[in-house]
């Protein structure tokens, strides 16, 4: 029996998991500059959370979530996303009440959803994504569209674009959502099943759907910008001299709608455009979210945020070649040729380790030459080797390996040596 990982996940194997840690440290590190705080929700919540949140009609719900029922009945899902679960916590905690508002959370983790392998898209994959709950200000709209731009520059990525848009007010909402009924109606027959099921329930959804992606009249749908209230037409054009202040170009898309049900105003995308990006090329996906707190039982209070996958962002990291500054590199090898020596290597090892040098040696009683291979494998910066005549002077030359100086240093004295060499 061959066992595989399921489709659609993968192994992240030493090599590769260095990339990981590394950009997982730079987003810390960003959200600490920025304020905001790490939530940890669980990786499963109620089915019915991720209905009322995501969206009935949404793909996400409709066809792409992993349910279970768990041995008491309860219909469990495990996350598509994380805004829901951000919200849910918001609520369930009352963090409304704090004296701090905005709430400015951020998460990392892994992500399921029941969608067709391809590159780029996974049915398990790692968001990090931030939630900004308790400001309808359009400032923090900027700030999290900011913090979005800033981890993709961070981590060194040049090629990317900056796509916004406004879904308005409800009152925008409702307006288009006729014109779209009105629009798409006469043909919905032409439409797959979904589509004409969506005409009645949810018209904006037709918009994503990609069976029918093709059809003449998705390009000539009503755009949701020609339907905007003066106030929503304000707070768009609010957002953008926010943006500009930042300095952060972009494009206007009055296409761009976001595949989940709670937006509203402000919507984005940033898009890789590299060109040996894959046929996948949005990297991140954000946008305001007023009305989901209450929806999940909260008191009025408006939310934004984004997300982003840690897999898309690294296909980025390798189309556009960018090094990672990766040290990874070993401190000291200790070569000990001997059972007498080994034991003295067993002992030297874990006194560096103790003051926090990376430290390795030989648990396959290979031949010294073997040993040396080894050493210069795992990159070590300095290599010592015990015999017998180490023990008895109770000293051992320390080789560093970039210049291949080397000195006698006495064991009592070896830790502080190599401390002292390495800063
Ligand atoms: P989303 O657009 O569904 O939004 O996903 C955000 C990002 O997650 C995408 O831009 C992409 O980078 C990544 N992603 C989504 N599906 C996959 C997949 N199958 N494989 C690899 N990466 C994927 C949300 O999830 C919202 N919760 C974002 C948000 C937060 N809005 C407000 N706050």
């Amino acid at each position: 029996m061959n066992f595989k990982v399921p489709r659609g996940t993968q192994d992240i194997l030493p090599g590769q998991s260095e990339k990981w840690q590394k950009v997982e440290q730079t987003i810390r590190d960003l959200c600490h500059v920025y304020r905001y705080k790490e939530l940890r929700t669980p990786i499963f919540e109620s089915t019915e959370l991720f209905q009322r949140s995501v969206g009935e009609t949404t793909d996400v719900v409709q066809k792409e979530m992993y349910t279970f029922e768990d041995r008491g009945g309860r219909s469990l899902t495990l996350r598509p996303e994380g805004t829901a679960s951000a919200v849910r916590s918001y609520v369930e905690h009352k963090m409304f009440g704090q004296a701090d508002q905005p709430v400015k959370l951020y998460y990392t983790g892994p992500m399921f959803r029941y969608e067709r392998q391809q590159a780029g898209r996974y049915r398990q994959f790692v968001q990090f994504g931030v939630e900004a709950i308790g400001s309808a200000d359009p400032a923090i709209d900027a700030e999290v569209i900011a913090l979005a731009m800033d981890v993709y520059a961070s981590v060194g990525l040049k090629d990317l674009k900056l796509v916004i848009n406004s879904l308005g007010d409800k009152e925008t909402r409702d307006a288009h959502r006729t014109a779209l009924i009105n629009h798409f109606e006469p043909s919905i027959g032409e439409f797959c099943s979904d589509c004409q099921k969506r005409l009645k329930k949810n018209p904006l959804r037709i918009l994503d759907c990609k069976v029918d992606r093709e059809h003449p009249l998705m390009t000539s749908a009503p755009a949701l910008t020609d339907y905007l209230t003066e106030d929503s037409a304000a707070y768009f054009a609010q957002v953008k001299s926010y943006l500009d202040v930042l300095g952060l170009s972009y494009e206007v898309d009055p296409n761009l709608v976001r595949g989940l049900d709670y937006y509203n105003h402000t919507a984005f995308e940033i898009m890789s455009t590299s060109s040996g990006f894959g046929a996948i090329t949005t990297l991140c996906g954000g946008g305001r979210y007023n009305g989901l707190v209450e929806e999940v039982g909260g008191p009025d209070m408006p939310g934004i945020g984004f997300a982003l996958s840690i897999e898309r962002l690294l296909l980025a990291v390798e189309a556009e070649s960018v090094v990672l500054n990766i040290e990874d590199g070993l401190d000291l090898y200790v070569v000990a040729i001997g059972e007498e020596a080994k034991l003295k290597a067993v002992e030297l090892v874990s006194s560096f380790r103790a003051k926090g040098i990376s430290a390795d040696m030989d648990y396959l009683d290979r031949k010294m030459k073997a040993q040396m291979k080894a050493a210069d494998r795992a990159n070590a910066k300095f290599v010592i080797v015990l015999g017998e005549t180490e023990l008895e002077e109770q000293a051992v030359n320390v080789k560093t390996m970039e210049t291949g100086d080397q000195a006698k240093v006495e064991f009592g004295q070896l830790v502080q040596y190599v401390l002292d060499k390495k800063a």
